[in-house]
């Protein structure tokens, strides 16, 4: 796993003995789940060693804990991830984006397996890292297991958006956890100049990584520098969507075309970056049919608006479906045409503002501030 990580670029060489010395399986719990459809399926270490080793050193998150604790199906079978071990080159490269240094002190948001947080610990020592878990039972987990392998550092049980002051002021905060709503007080726990580290969301996208930087008003600016997706804060999750659930009066919905392709639209990761800005409360679901055709379902689970545009191969025009008080698809594809209008700005022109009384998004400078309805 080092010798790619390194090979990809993603572990830099100022954090390779880290991860040589905080070997991921140690970390790991002894039950982790794969996916499987839409259910996740228990693997025990006990029953099997080697499938348990491949998954703890695959470049892929190991989940760890599903429906907060309590699998909800027969069979130790969950439905939702809650807690994992992100993606090495994730971490790798967060870590990278830190640039934490020893002599440097550091709050993790978001302790989990606690893998990460042995690996600033291992680096910067155990008194300069402070880790936040919100689960108490996984918090519990963690810190006897970095304590047992000798990182001494501070593990608290609680919400992680209040951050961690009794340890601050910080120089660095990462989240491994990602927010919609920045909290503002891990900018107030940083020391001006200092680093904030957040996985960026929005309920129709899921992945940009923005690098803050706090000011001396302790307002922090940041833009974004990468695609990461991780689980929500506890208190932002929201609501998830379910066709079984959401998608009601299929016979009265209101029917049209559209000559839009949805794959430019929703496929591609800038385009669905700046819709993500004007269309709130919409989740994307794809289902696939025979022969290579597929339905893209848009969901509003508040509200009970949905919309489904049907896909055949080579067609050059789509039927649309619409139901409820929004018109989905319209409200997606006029934000494509505003995001084609301003030129198609890539992610990392789009950066976010955060102060004490509210964030805003904008694009290249401050001036050209977007205002997000709903949020
Ligand atoms: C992707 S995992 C973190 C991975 C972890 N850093 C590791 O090395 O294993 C996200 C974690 O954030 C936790 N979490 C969710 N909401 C939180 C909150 N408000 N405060 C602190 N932790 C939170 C989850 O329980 C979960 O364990």
């Amino acid at each position: 796993m080092i010798c790619e990580l390194t090979e990809a670029g993603d572990l830099t060489p100022d954090w390779r003995d880290s991860f040589e010395a905080a070997a991921r399986h140690r970390f790991i719990p002894d039950t982790v789940w794969v996916e499987d459809a839409d259910r996740l399926v228990p693997v025990d270490r006990a029953d099997d060693e080697a499938a348990w080793l491949e998954l703890c050193y695959a470049n892929k998150a190991v989940i760890t804990q599903v429906d907060d604790g309590v699998p909800s199906l027969p069979g130790r079978v969950g439905r939702e991830i809650t807690s994992s071990a992100s993606r090495p080159d994730v971490v790798a490269g967060m870590l990278a984006a830190l640039g934490a240094e020893p002599g440097m002190n550091v709050l993790e948001i978001g302790t989990g397996t606690g893998w990460n947080a042995a690996l600033l610990a291992e680096r910067l020592g155990s008194d300069s890292v402070t880790s936040v878990e919100v689960d108490p039972a996984v918090a519990d987990r963690a810190r006897r297991v970095l304590w047992d392998a000798g990182y001494k550092l501070t593990v608290a049980a609680g919400d992680g958006a209040s951050g961690y002051p009794e340890s601050g002021p910080f120089d660095r905060v990462i989240a491994t956890v990602a927010a919609d709503r920045v909290p503002h007080a891990w900018a107030e726990q940083t020391r001006p100049g200092g680093r904030v580290l957040v996985p960026w969301t929005t309920d129709f996208h899921n992945g940009a990584l923005v690098a803050f930087t706090v000011a001396s008003d302790a307002t922090m600016r940041g833009r974004i520098m990468g695609n990461v997706a991780f689980m929500r804060l506890r208190a932002q999750r929201g609501k998830r969507a379910s066709l079984d659930r959401d998608v009601k009066e299929v016979a009265g919905a209101r029917r049209s075309f559209t000559q839009t392709h949805p794959y430019p639209v929703l496929g591609e990761y800038d385009a669905s970056l700046a819709i993500g800005l004007r269309v709130p409360r919409c989740k994307l679901i794809v289902t696939h049919h025979d022969g290579g055709a597929y339905t893209v379902w848009l969901v509003d689970p508040w509200s009970g608006s949905w919309a489904a545009l049907d896909v055949e191969p080579g067609a050059e025009k789509f039927p649309v479906r619409q139901s409820g008080e929004r018109d989905l698809w319209q409200e997606v594809e006029d934000a494509y045409r505003w995001w084609d209008g301003l030129d198609r700005p890539t992610s990392d022109r789009w950066g976010l503002t955060v102060t004490p009384e509210a964030q805003h998004v904008w694009l290249d400078t401050e001036e050209h501030r977007i205002d997000r309805p709903g949020s």
